[in-house]
């Protein structure tokens, strides 16, 4: 079984997709600990009354990020981790980490990459006028929401939406991509050829999905 370690910085919401999917066995992974940069995450109180242990590396007490993702990684490798998993992680990690983690380290972004990296995507897909948006989960490399694609899932823009209305929509596939991706690699099912993502035993679509109704 591999070991997951998974970092947050809020809510923790794809955090807890994972924990459910664990939990309801179809996500064969053991999440060793969940660690957060903030103190006042919430996702934290989540992770523990999964009975999850949690860390916290506060970034705020570190002279800069270097020192601070020394002391992360430190935390993260005591816990031997197979896997880390950035689930709503806010920090932009230093080369030396990503290259640390070459292969093992996986994020959720909420647009259709290479669309959109950085903040505020929705708002930003909406004052774009597209009508398709979504999600992404990608192998991290030191470029800012950037790597191999695993898996992607898109949705509609509808007319009337607002950034909270296209936010809830991305963030429902989210909860169902995340686990998908971190399945797959637990069943030893992804290889990176150049720059892409191979799926071993890959039937169609299996790395896109398309929610037409979405609403
Ligand atoms: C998600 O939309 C994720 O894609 C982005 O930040 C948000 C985190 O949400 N990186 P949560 O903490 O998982 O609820």
């Amino acid at each position: 079984m591999k070991n997951t370690v998974i970092l947050i910085s809020g809510r923790g919401s794809n955090m807890e997709a994972l924990i459910a999917a664990r939990a309801a066995g179809a996500l064969p992974v053991d999440i060793a600990a969940v660690i957060s940069n903030r103190p006042d995450a919430a996702g934290l109180a989540t992770a523990m009354a999964a009975g999850i242990a949690v860390r916290c590396i506060d970034h705020k007490t570190f002279a800069g990020r270097e020192a601070f993702d020394a002391a992360l990684a430190a935390c993260i490798d005591g816990f031997a981790p197979d896997l880390v998993v950035l689930a709503g992680f806010m920090r932009i990690l230093g080369d030396d980490f990503v290259r640390h983690y070459a292969g093992r380290l996986m994020n959720i972004h909420p647009s259709l990459l290479p669309a959109f990296p950085g903040l505020h995507t929705h708002r930003r897909a909406l004052a774009e006028g597209v009508r398709i948006h979504g999600c992404t989960v990608h192998f991290v490399t030191p470029a800012l929401d950037h790597g191999p694609v695993i898996i992607q899932a898109a949705v509609p823009v509808l007319d009337g939406d607002d950034e909270a209305t296209l936010a809830a929509r991305v963030l429902r596939q989210e909860h169902r991509i995340y686990p998908q991706a971190v399945r797959w690699f637990a069943e030893d099912r992804l290889r990176v050829d150049g720059g892409c993502v191979r799926l071993a035993g890959a039937r169609a679509g299996d790395g896109v999905l398309v929610v037409p109704e979405a609403r």
